[in-house]
């Protein structure tokens, strides 16, 4: 057992029987910074660690089922603080549910299912997935739910740190990697041009990843996929989500066939949730989004919010009354929020004899069209956590298991990515919209 022998706030140990190796790990964001500026590094003898790159669900989901394992780990995010981010959308956990419990703590699990957005409906959840007809309000597919969490990103985000917040290093920018001679090292390079090492390093860090560009400098570039996406968060009273959440109390989405458009509902947050239950403010929180194909000048995103909004209501027009209200009561000077709409198929890439790989929307961006890119996300954590067990354990080849691992991950997520753009594509096409669209093909973990 190896001790971090520095005056430091947190000691590392790491497992009985592994290799020792030395490393200058400024491991604690806050002495580092201070070490650094002295120029003195800090000499710790313990094995190299896996440097996780992004603090997102992945990197999160990655780190907390490496400790689970004992394998030392650290992760570096840019955002300054955990509370950074805004209030987020909302995703549904389905298929990984069942790798989440192998991952996770019960205590964590627990907190994860805290934060879903309507704690009523989770009670009894009989939610279905809805596709509705835009212009007459007519259900098209309702495909009964399989168990599911639907739960504020960021929230989750919090939730999962529990346990690991002395390992995630928060305003820690990576901006490269370096391969050192020694095969069984990498180093990352922050922002303030420090660097560290560690034996495998691992970009989580979202669809515009800053490993994926080192990894393959040629085809690192999201491929935009023609369609133009903006949505808003409103408050809304429950006389006026009432129409919306008789539909689906938790989300739906449909297309308007004489034009292509798409609507989409979310809820974020309940009063319940919100602390306004049973007072006169009572809100509801919920996401109203739309997506057009582009094919005239018109159809580009305008520059300003007010655009945005208008857009939004002309595109609403001809929509079933309740729809078209929902999307006209939009107040003025709502903040609307363009997503890009593009993809990227988990192209090949030399991981360096296993020291380099990515995983999550860093692997593999996909739009949300069948709702699943997190799960994928959270299934490669799960398989990438037992690669690098096999690694850590000597029981294989770094490059044997990290090829193990993308070979997986690749020939999974890859037809995930078409599927989802096409997905995408018959959601904006009334007339592609039959049993055997994309967007109702069974959400398969299997590859191919
Ligand atoms: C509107 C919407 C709805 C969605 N709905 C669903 C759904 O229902 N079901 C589903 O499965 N998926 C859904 N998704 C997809 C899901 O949100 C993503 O797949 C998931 O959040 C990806 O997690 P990640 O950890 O890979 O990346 P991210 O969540 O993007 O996290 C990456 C982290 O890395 C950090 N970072 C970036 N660059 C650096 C750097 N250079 N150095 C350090 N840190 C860095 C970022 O700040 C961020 O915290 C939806 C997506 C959207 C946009
Ligand atoms: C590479 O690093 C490992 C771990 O520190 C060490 O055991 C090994 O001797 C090094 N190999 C070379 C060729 O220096
Ligand atoms: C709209 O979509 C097109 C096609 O994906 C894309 O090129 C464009 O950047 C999008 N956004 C804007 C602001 O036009
Ligand atoms: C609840 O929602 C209202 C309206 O959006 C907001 O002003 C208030 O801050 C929210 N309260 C909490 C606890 O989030």
């Amino acid at each position: 057992m190896w001790i971090r022998d520095n005056p430091g706030p947190r000691t590392l140990s790491m497992r009985r029987g592994s290799d020792k190796v030395e490393c200058e790990v400024p491991l604690d964001t806050k002495s580092a910074d201070r070490d650094n500026k002295n120029g003195d590094l800090i000499i710790v003898t313990i094995m190299d660690p896996v440097l996780i790159v992004g603090a997102g669900i992945v990197g999160l989901t990655l780190g907390q089922a490496l400790k689970q394992k004992n394998i030392p780990f650290e992760i570096f995010e840019r955002d300054e603080t955990p509370d950074a981010r805004g209030q987020g959308w909302a995703i549904t956990l389905h298929w990984a549910l069942e790798y989440m419990h192998k991952m996770l703590p019960q205590d964590t699990l627990k907190r994860i299912q805290d934060v879903q957005v309507d704690p009523d409906v989770a009670l009894n959840d009989n939610g279905n997935f809805l596709f509705i007809n835009l212009e007459t309000g007519e259900p098209k597919y309702k495909i009964p739910p399989s168990v599911r969490w639907r739960v504020n990103r960021e929230k989750v985000r919090r939730a999962l740190l529990h346990g690991i917040e002395d390992h995630v290093h928060w305003g820690r920018r990576v901006v490269g990697v370096i391969l050192p001679e020694n095969k069984t090292k990498v180093q990352l390079v922050f922002a303030d041009e420090t660097t560290l090492t560690g034996r495998l390093a691992i970009g989580v860090e979202g669809s515009r990843s800053m490993v994926r560009q080192i990894l393959r400098p040629d085809a690192f570039d999201n491929v935009p996929v023609g369609i133009n996406f903006t949505g808003v968060a409103v408050d809304l009273t429950s006389t006026e989500i009432k129409s919306l959440r008789d539909m689906d109390p938790l989300l739906f989405q449909g297309c308007h066939p004489p034009t292509g458009a798409f609507f989409w509902f979310s809820m974020l947050e309940t009063p319940k949730v919100n602390g306004t239950a049973g007072t006169d403010a009572e809100r509801y929180r919920a996401q109203i989004c739309m997506s057009w194909p582009e094919n005239t000048p018109e159809d580009k995103v305008a520059d300003t919010d007010e655009a945005r909004l208008a857009n939004m209501k002309r595109r609403a027009e001809g929509f079933v009354p309740f729809l078209q209200q929902a999307v006209e009561r939009i107040p003025a000077g709502t903040a609307v929020t363009e997503i890009k709409l593009a993809d990227w198929e988990c192209l090949e890439w030399d991981n360096q004899d296993g020291r380099v790989t990515l995983a999550g929307d860093a692997a593999h961006a996909m739009t949300m069209y069948r709702g699943e890119a997190a799960n994928h996300g959270l299934l490669d954590a799960y398989h990438l956590s037992e690669a690098i067990e096999k690694i850590y354990g000597g029981s294989s080849l770094a490059s044997d298991a990290i090829n193990e691992f993308e070979t997986e991950m690749r020939e999974r997520t890859s037809r995930a990515v078409r599927l989802s753009r096409q997905a995408c594509r018959d959601a904006h096409d009334w007339t592609r919209l039959d049993e055997t669209s994309a967007i109702l093909t069974k959400r398969a973990i299997v590859g191919k």
